[in-house]
């Protein structure tokens, strides 16, 4: 711990009562302070300084003066005022660069709240964007019996740990709406993650509108795409929010939308239609043929000047060999150029697409397997396979960034995306120097099973995690604090907008139909969507729809993990309250399982979640005689029984699981 965090400065790893600030990210520095500030009708917001005359700024304070008013309910003039002094003032020590943003813009600020005056300071105006979010965040209804809304006295010096901290997110497999993806970047904002990555095609669908081959959008896409002018709208809004967009176009595998609109374009000659369903034929691009790179030198200009974002993603991921292998005039053009493998000629691929690429003042990004010694140390490697290849890239002097750890879309915990560190694993043993060539991560949302309207409910709140581990300081590890503070993060994320808790509800009372939703959002609350790829394993489409209870419940369980506690708290020190809080949960939750049958036999929808509730009651029942045997000693064979019947409700029906099975079993293993 250095100096300056000893005392009255609390760094990241220390815990009250600076860490009951509902902040995330947490800040690099925080000091409390006394007393707090009142936010009245009379607040105000100043901008001066060298950089004062930055857009972003002002449009950022009248943001920050619209939000402050939704809520708290005073009516703030969505102005700012004239003179130089106001409640908070904003100083911008340096003009900004011209646009765009660039990897590494001076991210940091600080924030002084004393209780008549807040003074926002940063180099640039990207810091006091960071800045507005903190103080945002920081107003709560007063405490004690003061009315109104207030901010503590604090002293927070911030600054970010990576400078590229992003999403990677899908909208090919299924399309997100212009609004969708505004909506995600304000949260993205919220949070000061920076890096919106978008993957703009796949072998579902090519989404944007190309002038020089319109095909893509007409042949490749369904009719799912976004003209030039969302394009740059979106581009415009999240540049006023401090971030910076990365599109991706992947090649030469994920490309069947490509060939359904280009078939000239396949390495295996032939007619491609876009994937629509899981196991459809998917084609990869023909790198041998001069008119591939024709086409994307015409393509990759026209997206150039569409994206002034510094760099630009070409994928590069899963390749499948054989489509090239099998062609007999591929296999002599790697003959002829001496490409021994696959890989070689995939490497001679990007070594093309990089010079394109840079031709329009791009540095090139993709996936991991675009490693090879051949490329240029001004690539960047997307990490998404392991720590493995990220270290591999930083020893031999690529930069790169982490995904690996960070798939949404797998329906981990938030802790288990928080546990990942950049520059943990194979990362770890690097030297400073490579070290410094990680420059951060991106969390990855695919979307096979995820819709519009699910959307939000995938990402939200874990990113906001993840978001916290790019940003804070190493030692923010806390996961007892994160999960409290993402508690608020989940609240004043839907006052923003984003509807990852409104939506699913929503979708519950859709499922309810006429019946009295409360049993079904008892239920659901104790289960969770099954993890990793398993449910990939079944049968889905782009028709197919996403509105089955596992679809209306968030990737986490809060009362599955809080009941994990307390059976943690019951085993280390059994005494009689601690039996009787675990009680009244199964007691809570067997009701539940109970209430929810008639609506679930209800509606052909929800009939398959029937035997869930069979299971719930089951496990609940095996706990409750676990309490009972605690110390009275169970009756020969229950034990083996009930861990027998545990494993038997763990059949993930419905694609749903028990979150709180593994609890349940470390009841009945302690018992004699
Ligand atoms: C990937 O997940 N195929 C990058």
């Amino acid at each position: 711990m250095g100096r300056l965090c000893a005392a009255v400065l609390l760094c990241a790893s220390v815990p009250a009562p600076a860490q009951q600030l509902p902040l995330m990210p947490w800040p690099a520095q925080v000091s409390v302070g006394q007393g707090t500030l009142r936010i009245g009708t009379d607040f105000s917001i100043s901008i001066a300084g060298a950089g004062a005359g930055d857009a972003r700024v002002k449009a950022a304070a009248l943001r920050t003066m619209m939000r402050l008013a939704r809520q708290t309910g005073l009516p703030l003039p969505a102005a700012l005022p004239k003179t130089e002094e106001a409640m908070l003032n904003i100083v911008i020590e340096k003009p900004d660069h011209k646009p765009p943003q660039r990897l590494g813009d001076d991210e940091s600020y600080a924030l002084s709240i004393a209780s008549d005056r807040i003074r926002l300071s940063s180099d640039g105006p990207l810091g006091v964007l960071r800045g507005l979010e903190t103080f945002l965040q920081l107003v709560t209804p007063c405490l004690g019996d003061q009315p109104g809304f207030c901010a503590p006295a604090v002293e927070i010096h911030d600054n970010p740990r990576f400078p590229w901290r992003g999403l990677s997110l899908d909208v090919s497999r299924h399309f997100i709406p212009v609004e969708g993806i505004k909506r995600t970047i304000d949260g993205l904002a919220a949070v000061k993650l920076n890096v919106l990555h978008w993957h703009l095609s796949d072998d579902q669908g090519f989404r944007v509108e190309s002038k020089k081959f319109p095909k893509l959008q007409q042949l490749g896409s369904d009719g799912w795409y976004y003209t030039q002018a969302e394009i740059r709208d979106v581009v415009a809004y999240a540049r006023d929010r401090g971030v910076r967009v990365v599109p991706e176009f992947d090649v030469p595998g994920h490309s069947t939308s490509w060939l359904a609109a280009y078939p000239n374009l396949a390495s295996k000659p032939g007619t491609y239609q876009i994937v629509h369903d899981k196991g459809d034929p998917a084609g990869v691009i023909d790198p041998t043929r001069e008119s591939t790179y024709k086409f994307l030198d015409g393509l990759f200009g026209e997206m150039a000047k569409l994206f002034p974002d510094e760099y630009f993603h070409i994928g590069g991921d899963e390749v499948s060999a054989q489509e090239w292998t099998s062609q007999p005039k591929i296999r002599a053009f790697m003959k002829l150029h001496k490409l021994a493998d696959p890989k070689a000629l995939q490497a001679y691929f990007n070594k093309r697409l990089q010079k394109i690429l840079a031709h329009y003042g791009k540095k090139m990004v993709g996936w991991d397997e675009i490693l090879a010694p051949e490329l240029p140390r001004s690539i960047l490697i997307q990490s998404w396979r392991g720590t493995k290849s990220l270290a591999e890239a930083a020893r031999q002097g690529y930069t790169g960034i982490l995904s690996a750890g960070y798939y949404l879309d797998l329906m981990q915990s938030a802790a288990q995306h928080y546990a990942v560190d950049p520059l943990g694993g194979d990362a770890a043993k690097l030297s400073p120097e490579e070290q410094a060539r990680v420059l951060g991560g991106e969390a990855a949302q695919w979307e096979e099973l995820v819709t519009a309207e699910t959307l939000d409910a995938k990402l939200w709140p874990r990113l906001a995690a993840i978001a916290e581990r790019f940003w804070s300081p190493q030692n923010t590890t806390d996961v007892a604090s994160m999960y409290a503070r993402l508690d608020s993060t989940n609240r004043w994320l839907e006052w923003l907008g984003l509807t990852q808790r409104s939506n699913l509800k929503l979708m519950r009372e859709r499922l309810a139909g006429n019946m009295p939703v409360g049993p079904l959002n008892a239920f659901a609350a104790i289960l969770e969507p099954v993890k990793g790829y398993e449910r990939h394993r079944g049968p889905y489409g782009s028709a197919t729809p996403f509105n089955h209870l596992v679809d209306a419940i968030p990737p986490e369980s809060d009362a599955a993990r809080m009941f994990g506690m307390a059976v943690d708290a019951y085993l280390s020190s059994p005494n009689v309250a601690a039996a009787a809080e675990l009680r009244a949960i199964l007691a809570a939750w067997s009701k539940a399982a109970e209430d929810v049958r008639p609506l679930l036999a209800s509606n052909s929808l929800l009939a398959e979640d029937l035997p869930v509730a069979d299971e719930v009651t089951k496990l609940c029942g095996i706990s409750e005689q676990a309490l009972d045997y605690a110390s009275s000693g169970s009756p020969a064979g229950w034990k083996q029984n009930a861990l027998d019947a545990i494993k038997d409700a763990s059949r993930h029906t419905a694609n749903l699981l028990l979150p709180f099975a593994p609890a349940v079993q470390k009841l009945v293993e302690v018992t004699r």
